[in-house]
């Protein structure tokens, strides 16, 4: 860990990640921040639409990652400090790495949250896909590991706790995974509202069609089919892998899950935020 903060060795770098707080922000920068498995790439699709007023060859030439890329990654500066307006960027991070320009209102941030039971059973998936990643030896010793914030991303609770708590001091949307499977068009609305986007009815309905979960399976660049098998084992997994509310019902038991609201009821007292679960 650094800083408390769990980093994955081989693709972050503690001191680079150090540096993000200085990082200069612009009016014009658009974060899109997740606590893992919460919505990220399906995000990064709704933005690159977004950007292309609903044109999805923008989505088909690139990877999204290639365009908004993870901030923590090493070696990100770099190309921060270059990019063209507006630039949009990725990050797990918990809110005390953040660019402090951020915190002065420059730059919009976007929190993408999920309900933690689905997350939970996403991150289990995943750590089996992710190279990088260590192979969990079953559900229930994922499900300990989790609880006590031993993954990339630390305790769901804080991560989620102190970015929404500190959520007045940015320009900061709240969108919630829940939110975005029940109501997508409604959704895009949102968030161009908040970007001040101005499409027309069709532009985000083309949106809308084009960042649905049977459309990114299909989709290459959406479905990050094409990132290095070094990273991901594409025998193992995929990124697309489910898309449901409420998958959680097929792995907790009856005692996983009475622990689980136990210790939901206990942490998210305040700020007191709800979740759809099935
Ligand atoms: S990561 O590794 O943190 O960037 O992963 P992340 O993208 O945050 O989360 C992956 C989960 O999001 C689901 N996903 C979608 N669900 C519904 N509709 C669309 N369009 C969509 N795109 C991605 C993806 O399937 C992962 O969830 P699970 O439950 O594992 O299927």
């Amino acid at each position: 860990p650094h800083r408390d903060f769990n980093l994955i060795s081989g693709i972050h770098c503690p001191e680079e990640v150090d540096e993000i707080q200085n990082w200069e922000i612009r009016d014009s920068d658009i974060f899109i921040i997740t606590y893992p498995k919460s919505g990220t790439i399906w995000m990064q699709q709704i933005m690159s639409l977004i950007e292309a007023k609903g044109d999805v060859t923008a989505t088909k030439d690139q990877m999204n990652c290639v365009g908004m890329p993870w901030i923590e990654l090493a070696g990100s500066k770099k190309d921060f400090v270059s990019a063209p307006s507006p630039r949009i960027r990725v990050s797990h991070l918990q809110y005390k790495f953040i660019p402090l320009g951020l915190k002065q209102k420059m730059g919009k941030v976007i929190y993408v949250a999920r309900n933690p039971k689905d997350v939970l059973v996403s991150y289990y998936h995943f750590h089996k896909y992710a190279s990088m990643l260590e192979t969990p030896e079953d559900f229930d010793s994922f499900f300990e590991k989790f609880l006590e914030g031993k993954v990339y991303g630390n305790c769901w609770f804080d991560h989620i706790k102190a970015w929404y708590s500190e959520g007045d001091s940015m320009n900061f949307l709240y969108i919630t995974y829940e939110d975005m499977i029940q109501d997508l068009r409604s959704a895009v609305d949102q968030i161009c509202a908040f970007l001040d986007r101005d499409l027309t009815a069709q532009q985000k309905e083309s949106v809308v069609e084009h960042s649905t979960f049977e459309n990114m399976r299909k989709n290459p660049k959406a479905n990050y089919q094409a990132v290095s098998s070094s990273l991901l084992d594409h025998n193992k997994g995929a990124f697309m892998r489910k898309g449901t509310i409420g998958d959680w019902k097929n792995y907790f038991s009856v005692a996983q899950n009475e622990r689980f609201d136990r210790v939901f009821k206990e942490k998210m007292k305040d700020p007191s935020l709800t979740f759809v679960w099935d």
